[in-house]
């Protein structure tokens, strides 16, 4: 009988058959037109010369800590991997990492980071933990010598952050963040236009994402959780990628519950921001502005990667681009210039970018030596603006940003 479980993964109900594997309806629908239209699966890309440079037969380990919903998404894209060795598992719910572990056929089970750092070795770090559990972790395997991708954001305090680079450098190894929207061919398209001068001088920016709020873990709606560092941190990594890094912001931020139900504990009491407002200063008269919830109308919004929902916007005195669909899984840029002055959609390409591609990614530079465009220092500089943001609504006042990274990310 053929195994399935039904998991929630960004707010969407997705079946995993019995390997493990995600039945995305957006790679499923995919694969099945290209197949239909007889097109080859050679999508050209990048990433995939990138990862075709990776010598036969060469092997990152990696281990893997934080057995919960995005797991699911997560393990099967790195199993899939050739060069992928998953050698250990981890979650403090023991049974989670043990049906993990099955799943994919990973050797070594553990309980907790200090047990899993005491066995056998690897080269990368995965840390899809919840995000108080962050940077503990993250700075454990950094000093275990270990290279780290860790979901967003790195750390909660920008000081954690600045600590984290400096054990990565002192130790001769890595670490990215989470998100990976700068790796997507609509990220690079409108950088492209932007830098290329094609809608002329950049003005505005807007980015959005929001949904009805995660169902499954209460540290959600505690402190360290919240919609901005949960949603919004895509749009702050566009938009600041896309712009330039922060001067200043300005932000409000309010909760909308007293209380919310979720699997994992009950009720809870919300502590963390369900509904937010950051407006930033990219220096050059350039202002973007992010808004994010947990408490957005879902049906309009659910993720899919063929439709007119505009999530990030770009104006300039002689054109604007509009980025359809959510810029973690976007799926085209429809752009208006003087002359051409009627959208039209542009850059539809869809492969092999994956939301959840970014351990995958970055184990890819570390194999063939490319420079990775996801950087520590722009996931450090994108916490320190949604700090900000935060310090901004308890104090009324405009905050000054001081952390910067290396921009624009193509030149
Ligand atoms: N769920 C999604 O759809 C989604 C999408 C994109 C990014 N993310 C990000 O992924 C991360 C995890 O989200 P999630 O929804 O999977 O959360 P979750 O609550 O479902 O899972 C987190 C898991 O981490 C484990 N954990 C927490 N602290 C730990 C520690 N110190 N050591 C070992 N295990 C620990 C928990 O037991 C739990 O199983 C977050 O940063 C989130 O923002 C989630």
């Amino acid at each position: 009988m053929r195994e399935t479980l039904t998991v929630n993964i960004n707010d969407q109900k997705m079946q995993i058959d019995e390997a493990g594997r995600v039945m995305q309806p957006g790679r499923r629908a995919f694969l099945k037109g290209a197949i239909a239209a007889g097109a080859a699966l050679a999508i050209p890309s990048w990433v995939t010369a990138a990862e075709a440079q990776i010598p036969a037969g060469k092997k990152l380990r990696f281990g893997y800590i934080g057995r919960g919903s995005v797991s699911h998404a997560y393990l099967p894209t790195l199993a899939e991997a050739e060069f992928v060795e998953l050698v250990s598992i981890c979650d403090l719910i023991e049974g989670r990492a043990r049906d993990g572990a099955t799943r994919h056929k990973i050797p070594n089970v553990y309980p907790n980071i200090d047990a899993m750092l005491a066995g056998p070795k690897f080269d990368l770090l995965v840390n899809t933990t919840s995000m108080p559990s962050h940077f503990p972790v993250n700075k454990k395997a950094l000093e275990a010598g270990c290279n780290v991708w860790s979901e967003k954001p790195i750390a909660l305090e920008v000081k954690d952050a600045y600590e984290l680079l400096e054990l990565a450098k002192k130790k001769g190894v890595q670490i990215w963040v989470a998100p990976t929207c700068v790796t997507s061919p609509q990220f690079r398209f409108m950088s492209d236009m932007i830098q290329g001068g094609k809608i002329g001088r950049v003005t505005a920016g807007h980015g959005t994402y929001g949904h009805g709020g995660p169902t499954w873990s209460a540290w959600f709606y505690e402190k360290g959780g919240g919609s901005l560092y949960d949603l919004g941190v895509y749009n702050v990594t566009t938009l600041t990628g896309l712009l330039g890094p922060v001067k200043s912001v300005m932000g409000m931020t309010a909760i909308l519950n007293k209380t919310r139900k979720v699997d994992d504990k009950g009720e809870v009491t919300v502590t963390a921001d369900e509904n937010t407002m950051l407006i930033m200063d990219h220096g050059n008269g350039i202002l973007s502005h992010v808004q994010t919830g947990f408490g957005y109308f879902e049906p309009e919004r659910a993720p899919s990667r063929e439709r007119k929902l505009y999530t990030v916007d770009i104006m300039g005195t002689t054109g604007a681009m509009h980025m359809q669909g959510w810029d973690w899984a976007p799926a085209a840029v429809d752009v208006a210039t003087e002359g051409h002055a009627i959208l039209q959609p542009q850059c539809r390409d869809k492969w092999p970018y994956e939301w959840v591609g970014g351990a995958r990614y970055v184990a890819t530079c570390l194999l063939t030596g490319q420079k990775s465009l996801i950087t520590a220092e722009h996931g450090l500089h994108v916490l320190e603006v949604m700090n900000a943001c935060h310090r901004s609504q308890e104090t009324g006042r405009r905050i000054a940003v001081e952390s910067t990274f290396k921009w624009p990310l193509f030149t």
